[in-house]
């Protein structure tokens, strides 16, 4: 019996500059570029083997608390999409069985679907011999439907450009993991799946008058970003990161109906990190689309900020990640 098999280890990424709204959902083409940085301790290990023995594909998922159940929600049929388009790429016929592992509680409101749908990319293209470039994988990792995992093919400083069609809308590398020590301290303060996906918030942004706007800025903030990222000008790059973390929530509360992503602690934090900045203690605040505050820093006031935050009301866990590598295959089968 013939095999093809492959695992990967993908990471997980957080946003500097925020994909947000989409020109063409199909193509998952998005609105505006973002820049992010990979993270080096939350990571999605992927299996996937294609196979005759397979009646029907199957999507075993499992995480850091829970084992691994056959998926069934929308994330599965997004999976069965890109099998589909991966096998059809290959030209093989064959079922597959996908197991995925996330190293985190999947539960804990930590985005998942940007290192699951890369570890699912690269296990596939590995175990199909489907031999293509970086920029290639991000476009079929961009393919997928998650628009985060298409940075998360690198690792480092990387920036998804929004491109005219799928063969323009790529990521690539700006810098990697060792330009720069920086930290991302992810303060949970809610670990209950959100109430409105990314899904919705992406389609209802361009109802926000704020949205225009927005796409304006967002420009600026990404060359900001790069000069910031250069020069390693952390100042600039941290307030460059919460300008981008506000608009975006700007939108997402002047979207019709609004979406409020935020807590009461979202906001307790919120301030407690302009204090701390007062008092000398640096880090800067970004969120996605959920309650969940990420504290980016310099590695040298990891400590401090942990401590810091372990005892505050409302936090839940703290999840502590420097910059990380890129997604990488861990064994390949085939014969
Ligand atoms: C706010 O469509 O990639 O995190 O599939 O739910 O991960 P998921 O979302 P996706 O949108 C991500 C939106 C964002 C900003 C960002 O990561 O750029």
């Amino acid at each position: 019996m013939s095999k093809l098999k492959a695992s990967a280890i993908a990471p997980s990424n957080i946003a500097f500059s925020k994909y947000w709204g989409k020109i063409d959902d199909e193509l998952t083409l998005p609105l505006n570029d973002s820049i992010s940085m990979t993270l080096d301790t939350i990571f999605t290990h992927t299996t996937v083997e294609f196979g005759p023995q397979y009646a029907k594909n199957e999507v075993w998922l499992s995480d850091s608390k829970t084992k691994a159940t056959l998926a069934k929600d929308q994330k599965q049929a997004r999976v069965l999409q890109q099998l589909k388009r991966l096998r059809r790429l290959a030209g093989v016929k064959d079922f597959a069985k996908v197991v995925s592992h996330n190293n985190f509680p999947t539960g804990a409101g930590i985005a998942s679907s940007a290192s699951g749908f890369s570890a699912l990319t690269a296990a596939c293209l590995a175990a199909l011999n489907i031999q293509v470039d970086k920029k290639q994988q991000s476009i079929l990792t961009r393919l997928a439907g998650s628009g985060s995992a298409t940075r998360s093919v690198y690792g480092g400083f990387v920036k998804w450009h929004q491109g005219k069609n799928s063969e323009s809308s790529y990521a690539e590398q700006l810098y990697d993991q060792d330009h720069w020590d920086l930290a991302n301290i992810i303060l949970v303060t809610e670990s209950a799946a959100k109430k409105h996906s990314s899904l919705i918030g992406h389609a209802r942004s361009k109802s926000s008058p704020f949205m225009v706007a927005r796409l304006k800025a967002v420009l600026q903030h990404n060359q900001d970003l790069e000069t910031a990222l250069k020069s390693k000008d952390f100042q600039l790059l941290g307030q460059v990161i919460e300008q981008e973390m506000f608009s975006l929530h700007a939108v997402t509360m002047t979207s019709q109906p609004p979406i409020l992503y935020w807590n009461g602690t979202t906001v307790e934090i919120l301030h407690e990190v302009r204090k701390l900045r007062d008092q000398g203690l640096e880090s800067y605040a970004t969120l996605d689309a959920g309650p969940n505050v990420h504290l980016i820093t310099e590695s040298s006031n990891i400590k401090k900020l942990q401590k810091h935050f372990s005892d505050f009301v409302g936090v839940k866990q703290i999840f502590v990640c420097k910059v990380g590598k890129g997604v990488k295959i861990t064994k390949q089968h085939l014969f």
